[in-house]
């Protein structure tokens, strides 16, 4: 499986093209690329005039082609052929389609860092993984804060394929695996440092996957992922029964399945969001609060799936023995303490078989709105309208 990189030249400026030539024979050789054509004259035979040299230069695979084309090293050298000739590059890879997978990567942190589509072999299936053909796959606001280097702090290794849930048709199980097999569609939820759906096939762990219930459309799967387990998990954060709750960002995905889920469980709902968002949360069954407005009852539970100050509201009317748990900011545990309390940051951890049980009680979980539906060749768009939008509802991609 090799990729070649191929190029057509016209030299305009001899002396400065052969600066250029001085130098990039030993980055490709770096970079483990070998010249197999090094700017042989070209002679038409037939159709549209080419550009009169030739270059073929050789790697393993298209992975190794763009570390070289995208290396810092390789920038500097790129304005000296741009100033010195015409010229026109392209990638052939010998891989057969089956074979290989398109993922959209991060190869560096960055507000400004576009993900970029890499073509590559596809490895071993792992003993214990389940490989899916991404059919739906949901942009979640983790996606752009990984991007942006908000989460640097963890051991990401790059190149890294974002996203971290969708739903797809099992293509492919790994010799351990027994409770999937091909052809099923499932949804799945990977861990963040391994992310991976922003690409037409992704490997997961088998026991982060749940069958998709038969009557449930791929949109409604792959908006319930994430948010349903984070909400299910949060609420399980506290011990004991639930009576009054304040959720803080009711209108969004978490928030709205969190509302769901404890009506479901008997408990009072206050919900804060945005005024515009109020009719949505009162139909799924939660009292609307203003932001500004101060609630009067004292809350066993108060779920922050919104950040900034709204928390506050959280904290001053938390009852003793509540729980507080932000799932955007950190928390004030000595504050909540002081109250006999407890305050919680969260992150949510993947569970198939959760996913599986929540699943199975679907028609509890609200309808997801599905703000946008976008080719996976938008991905970098998507980002854009997750983290500046204010969007209303899910933003999805279609390989
Ligand atoms: N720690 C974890 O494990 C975990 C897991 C899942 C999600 N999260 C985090 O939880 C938060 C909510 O996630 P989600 O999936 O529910 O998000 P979402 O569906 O996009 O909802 C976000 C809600 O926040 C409000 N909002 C306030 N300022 C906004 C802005 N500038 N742009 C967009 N919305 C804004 C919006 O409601 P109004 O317009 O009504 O105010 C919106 O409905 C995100 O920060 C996400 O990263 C954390």
């Amino acid at each position: 499986m090799a990729a070649y990189l191929i190029g057509t030249i016209d030299i305009e400026d001899n002396e400065a093209y052969g600066l250029y030539r001085s130098f990039n024979p030993a980055l490709v050789e770096a970079a483990g690329g070998k010249y197999i054509i090094k700017g042989k004259p070209v002679t038409v035979l037939e159709g549209e005039d080419l550009r009169s040299r030739f270059v073929m230069i050789e790697f393993a695979n298209e992975a190794a082609l763009r570390r070289f084309y995208d290396s810092p090293e390789y920038a500097e050298l790129k304005p000296l052929r741009h100033a010195s000739s015409k010229s026109s590059l392209a990638i052939v890879t010998t891989d057969d389609e089956a074979s290989v997978r398109t993922s959209f990567q991060i190869h560096a942190f960055g507000e400004a860092v576009e993900l970029t589509a890499v073509t590559s072999t596809l490895p071993e299936i792992g003993q214990d993984e389940v490989r899916i053909q991404p059919t739906l796959i949901a942009v979640n606001p983790v996606d752009w804060k990984i991007r942006d280097g908000n989460l640097a702090a963890l051991p990401f290794e790059f190149p890294h394929t974002l996203g971290c849930e969708g739903v797809g048709v099992v293509e492919a199980v790994g010799a351990g695996v027994t409770n999937f097999q091909p052809g099923q569609r499932v949804m799945a939820h990977s861990s963040l440092l391994q992310g991976g759906w922003f690409a037409d096939r992704v490997d997961v762990p088998a026991q982060l996957c749940a069958i998709v219930p038969q009557q449930m459309s791929d949109e409604h799967a792959a908006a319930l992922n994430v948010a349903s387990q984070t909400a299910a998990q949060t609420i399980g954060l506290h011990k004991g029964k639930i009576r009054r709750s304040l959720v803080i960002g009711a209108s969004g995905a978490v928030g709205s399945i969190a509302v769901a889920l404890l009506n479901k469980a008997g408990a009072r709902v206050d919900a804060i969001c945005s005024i515009s968002n109020s009719a949505y949360v009162t139909n799924l069954g939660a009292n609307f609060l203003p932001p500004e407005q101060a609630a009067e009852v004292e809350y066993d539970f108060v779920l922050d799936a919104a950040g900034g100050p709204a928390i506050e509201a959280g904290y001053r009317n938390l009852a003793k023995g509540g729980t507080l748990v932000s799932v955007v900011q950190p928390v004030d545990e000595a504050r909540a303490a002081a109250n006999s309390a407890v305050a919680i940051r969260y992150s949510v951890k993947p569970n198939g078989k959760q996913l599986s049980e929540l699943m199975a009680e679907h028609e509890v979980l609200p309808e997801p709105r599905i703000a946008a539906i976008l080719p996976l060749q938008q991905v970098n768009a998507a980002l854009h309208l997750s983290k500046t939008g204010r969007v209303r509802g899910k933003i999805l991609l279609k390989p």
